[in-house]
């Protein structure tokens, strides 16, 4: 396996509408083995193929991980996401804050529907529905909508938004002060 660099805001890659993919093989296998490997390394709890720069439908989630003896995130309970497809939604909308890897060191409230039925092709290639709500059904909407070009930032005012952006630009300042 294999750490990924994570592209970031505002990389053009994350606003294009990804691609159906249209096998699931080895190769493909082994790209979400890596897209979970870089996202434990980058502690996220979700990262969707065009955040590695592959315009596909596919996404990981791990919000279960665990923590080796060196504190290195180390796999929980892995679920891999192959061309996702929301079938079913429900009124009710929920609002919590959500981040993104690749809008580093941000966060923001976002409202999303509180349950959602979703139906995939799992690691395997099997087409399987499950029904999320709580912390899952956020995740996978948020991870969903990086496979349409949409960032969680995308849904906050513009007033909002701007302010987001201002803070990351000083961010990442901060950062490449600090490595220097
Ligand atoms: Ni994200």
């Amino acid at each position: 396996m294999a750490v990924l660099e994570v592209y970031e805001y505002p990389h053009p890659v994350l606003k294009k509408k990804a691609l159906p993919v249209e096998k699931v093989d080895d190769d493909l296998r082994k790209l979400m083995d890596d897209m979970l490997e870089t996202m434990y390394a980058a502690v996220g709890v979700g990262l969707a193929a065009p955040q590695i720069g592959q315009s596909i439908r596919v996404l990981v989630i791990d919000y279960e991980q665990e923590e080796d003896e060196n504190g290195n995130r180390i796999k929980g309970n892995p679920r891999y996401f192959v061309n996702p497809e929301i079938i079913w939604h429900s009124d009710e909308k929920v609002c919590g804050e959500e981040g993104c890897l690749s809008v580093p060191g941000q966060r923001a409230e976002v409202e999303r529907f509180e349950k959602i039925r979703v139906r995939y092709l799992d690691y395997n290639g099997k087409e399987r529905e499950i029904l999320a709500d709580d912390f899952l059904a956020i995740v996978l909407q948020h991870e969903m909508d990086h496979l349409d070009g949409i960032l969680y930032i995308d849904h906050l005012s513009r007033l909002k938004r701007n302010m987001l952006l201002k803070k990351l630009e000083k961010y990442r300042e901060e950062e490449k002060h600090e490595r220097d």
